[in-house]
């Protein structure tokens, strides 16, 4: 069977590309390794999607317990119906799945199950092998390929996951009751988002961390203030300590060391989550065979997507850049441009993170430190949600928004957000950084009135100290 282009792996990356790809003109087939035969990839079935099912509920469950009455809304101590909720997950999970296989129909994409590798590269025609779960194989062949493998859970040397009581993100997403006591190894988004779940549904949660604070990469300040508002939220925090051993018993063993060395300490739990990272999945696709060239076990692309091998291509969570849905997605649809002839493009410098805790944080662009590192001279606006009206009317009021501003251009090189709804509202920070706005653009664009945004906007004003409400 002939085709266009073949598309190895569904995730975010895969899928998307797949369809653009089609509408472009294309003939396509994707190939899907996953057991469930399900589209989607980690994202959709693992990833991103379960999480926030599980997040959102939980948030519910928590609003309940304690923030409704002081709303004036009194409900009884509410319980948790965990199966509920966990069907709620699958359901949503379920939604999204039989979508993306919707899509692939509609736009007429030949869907294969089974592992892909690639056999030989003969100039138009790729030869990919797809060998199914029940050992069946077939060859498909292409006039370019794109590789969208993915990534899995990094291991933690010496700490077996068996996903019942050492789990990574996957066995937290399905765990049959609340532990009592939850260890997570690793303060980075999944050890934060899923930790906050079970904290939420009554763990006591202990985070212990490599690293002298949480989520690295994320503007210092804000991961400090955040650190707080969980410490509040009833999270303990081992910093620049690193597990060493997990013994199995009745209960687990977990015995953690200072990362500088010194002496170690046992810690009790019920559940340990491995959360330090996650790792390309490049193995078994015939790389090695064909020649195509890896660094620090992540697929080399030029910036077309090209890898060294002509007509074979790559993107998402298995080349580089920050492992993240969106952006796997952009590069899905750039590479298919690309293939097909056209000017797909990605601005690495607008691809917004978000971390779904409560509250959120979300960020665009450098970070102080990356502009201090630098040396390029900034201006701050900072503005506090507390004096935000519609914060107060929600009693919603931990965070700021901060803008980032060329000191001479006035060009906004980063905004950071941690408050209510900060998902939502870095969009248009996105937008304006996408147009090479300043925060005299912004601070100078209508906002409605009450809304969060006017936290952004009166963030922007602070940049020349003309905001209004503090
Ligand atoms: P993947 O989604 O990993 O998909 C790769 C696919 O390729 C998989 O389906 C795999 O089975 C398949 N595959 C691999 N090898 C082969 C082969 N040889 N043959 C055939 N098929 C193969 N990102 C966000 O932006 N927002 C979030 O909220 C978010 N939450 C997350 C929560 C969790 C718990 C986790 C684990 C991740 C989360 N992520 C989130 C990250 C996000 O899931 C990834 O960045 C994204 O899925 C990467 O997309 P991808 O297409 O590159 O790869
Ligand atoms: P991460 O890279 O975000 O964080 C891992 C943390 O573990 C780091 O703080 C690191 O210093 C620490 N660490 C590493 N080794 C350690 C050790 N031995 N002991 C203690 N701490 C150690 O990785 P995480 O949380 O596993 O997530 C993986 C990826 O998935 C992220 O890079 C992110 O891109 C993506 N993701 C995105 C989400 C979102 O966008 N909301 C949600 C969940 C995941």
């Amino acid at each position: 069977m002939s085709y266009d282009l073949i598309v190895i792996g569904t995730g975010p990356g895969g899928y998307v590309c797949a369809i653009r790809a089609a509408q472009l003109g294309q003939k396509v087939a994707v190939v899907e390794k996953r057991k469930t035969k399900t589209f989607g990839g980690t994202c959709l079935n693992i990833g991103c999607i379960p999480s926030k099912a599980l997040l959102y509920a939980s948030e519910k469950f928590e609003e309940a317990a304690h923030h409704l009455a002081a709303l004036g809304v009194v409900v009884d101590k509410p319980t948790l119906d965990l199966k509920a909720m966990l069907k709620h997950k699958d359901d949503t999970v379920a939604a999204n799945v039989n979508g993306i296989a919707f899509l692939f129909k509609k736009h007429k994409i030949e869907s294969f199950f089974g592992v892909g590798a690639i056999k030989s590269v003969a100039e138009g025609a790729i030869a990919v092998e797809v060998t199914a779960e029940d050992g069946g194989q077939q060859t498909l062949t292409a006039k370019n390929v794109v590789i969208a493998t993915g990534s899995d859970v990094a291991p933690l040397p010496g700490v077996e996951i068996d996903e019942e009581t050492i789990v990574s993100s996957t066995g937290a997403l399905s765990l049959k009751q609340p532990p009592k006591d939850l260890l997570v190894v690793g303060a980075g988004v999944i050890g934060l988002e899923l930790g906050s779940v079970w904290g939420r549904l009554g763990s006591n949660v202990t985070v212990v961390e490599f690293l002298d604070r949480i989520l690295p990469g994320i503007d210092a300040e804000v991961a400090k203030q955040f650190q707080r508002i969980l410490q509040k939220q009833g999270f303990t925090f081992q910093l620049g300590h690193k597990v060493t051993k997990v013994e199995k018993g009745e209960r687990l063993k977990i015995t953690i060391e200072p990362a500088a060395g010194g002496d170690s300490l046992t810690l009790e739990a019920d559940v340990v989550l491995v959360a330090i990272g996650r790792r390309p999945v490049t193995e078994g696709l015939g790389l090695d065979k064909v020649g195509v060239a890896l660094e620090r076990g992540r697929i080399i692309i030029d910036e077309r997507f090209a890898t060294n091998v002509p007509g074979v291509y790559a993107i998402g969570d298995v080349v580089r850049g920050p492992m993240l849905a969106h952006k796997a997605e952009d590069e899905g649809i750039a590479a298919a441009e690309i293939i097909a002839g056209q000017h797909g493009h990605v601005n690495y410098e607008v691809i917004p993170s978000v971390v779904y805790t409560s509250p959120e944080i979300a960020a665009v662009g450098a970070t102080e430190e990356d502009l201090n590192a630098k040396g390029i001279a900034y201006k701050v606006g900072k503005f506090n949600f507390t004096a935000n009206g519609r914060a107060r009317a929600m009693r919603q009021t931990d965070g700021f928004v901060k803008f980032l501003a060329d000191a001479t251009t006035d060009r906004v090189l980063g905004v950071h957000i941690v408050g209510a709804g900060a998902g939502e509202l870095i969009a248009e920070a996105c937008v304006l950084m996408e147009f090479g706005g300043s925060s005299e653009d912004l601070a100078r664009t209508c906002h409605a009135h009450p809304t969060l945004s006017e936290a952004v906007r009166e963030a922007a004003l602070a940049v020349e100290k003309r905001q209004i409400h503090s």
